[in-house]
């Protein structure tokens, strides 16, 4: 009922009476009075005014089950959601509730990591209060070799939301995100599979919204949504975005088993699209000039001997920023 009510309040300007409350909900005035209290308690602001009832006037940037639940518009992604004031990784923690039968499109997410993850055995930078660091747990049925796509919808729908915001950015193939040559999103896929067939996948996923600064060590590297644009950002609201978008994208995604409806969309924005880069395999290194994607997320890379294709996980693309991958 929570949700509910709050949907409601967030879905009018106008007083929503508490008689109305009641009847919609079939409960008692004391049962809507102590919801809104609760709501107070987590930092709503509800003006309560005699005879024409409740009216919200400000919800706080809290990553609460509530305010995430109520604006969310998917069918399956986020319905249901694992939240922690902190936790180490919300991959890992992802991972051990996939195991224990946490059903496909759970989100997990955590106002800060102690022990977030990144690529190749990195450490991840996740403070409270000031970005979104999350892990959704997929349990699509698709054939293990074409998990590796699913990072790259993971992209696309943080652009489209960076977008809907109106700010620019770009993706460094397969799974970063960057505005003004900047890191502002990292995507860590994990899965668990036998040979054919995905037990689960794990898609973490780590937003720069509201950082002012980053750490010294940091700081030529990364930025915020807010760095940006000098504006904060309500990260639930900012959650909503991704998860529709995603979950847009990964509906296609399962009728096609292709990517070939974004990719054009995707290399658009590619921010290394037509450059030099040096692709670093396990044993070598080489470079080439990177010509976008192909219908199944694949690098294309163009290099005297014709064209070879680079498949995510496999390498690091360097040469594009500062920054190695
Ligand atoms: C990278 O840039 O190397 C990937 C970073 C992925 C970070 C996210 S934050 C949420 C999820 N939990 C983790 O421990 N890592 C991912």
């Amino acid at each position: 009922m929570k949700e509910a009510i709050l949907q409601m309040l967030k879905s009018g300007t106008d007083f929503i009476s508490g008689q109305d409350l009641c009847e919609y909900f079939k409960v008692s005035r004391t049962a809507v009075w102590k919801v809104i209290n609760q709501l107070k308690e987590e930092g709503y602001e509800i003006e309560a005014v005699n005879r024409k009832g409740y009216r919200l006037v400000s919800s706080p940037d809290i990553l609460s089950e509530s305010e995430i639940l109520s604006g969310l518009s998917t069918e399956v992604l986020g319905k249901k959601i694992y939240r922690y004031d902190c936790i180490g990784s919300t991959n890992d923690q992802a991972r051990m509730l996939a195991e224990n039968g946490a059903p496909d499109g759970s989100l997990v997410i955590a106002e800060t990591q102690d022990r977030g993850k990144g690529r190749r055995g990195r450490g991840f930078f996740a403070p409270p209060g000031s970005g979104i660091w999350m892990s959704l747990i997929l349990k699509p049925e698709i054939p293990p070799v074409e998990a590796s796509m699913i990072t790259l919808l993971g992209a696309m729908a943080v652009l489209d939301m960076l977008e809907s915001y109106g700010l620019s950015g770009g993706i460094k193939w397969p799974n970063d995100l960057v505005a003004d040559k900047k890191k502002i999103t990292g995507i860590l896929t994990e899965m668990s599979a036998g040979p054919d067939q995905i037990n689960y996948i794990v898609l973490g996923i780590g937003i720069n919204v509201n950082m002012k600064d980053f750490p010294e060590e940091l700081r030529a590297n990364a930025i915020s949504m807010a760095m940006i644009s000098g504006k904060t950002y309500h990260r639930a609201e900012v959650i909503q975005r991704v998860m529709k978008s995603l979950e847009k994208y990964y509906r296609m995604f399962l009728d096609s088993g292709n990517l070939a409806f974004m990719k054009e969309k995707y290399n658009e924005r590619l921010v290394h699209m037509n450059k030099e880069i040096s692709v670093h395999e396990i044993r070598r290194v080489w470079k080439g000039v990177s010509r976008g994607i192909n219908d199944i997320g694949e690098l294309i890379v163009s290099t005297d001997a014709g064209d070879t294709i680079v498949r995510s996980g496999e390498v690091s693309i360097r040469g594009v920023y500062g920054y190695a991958e």
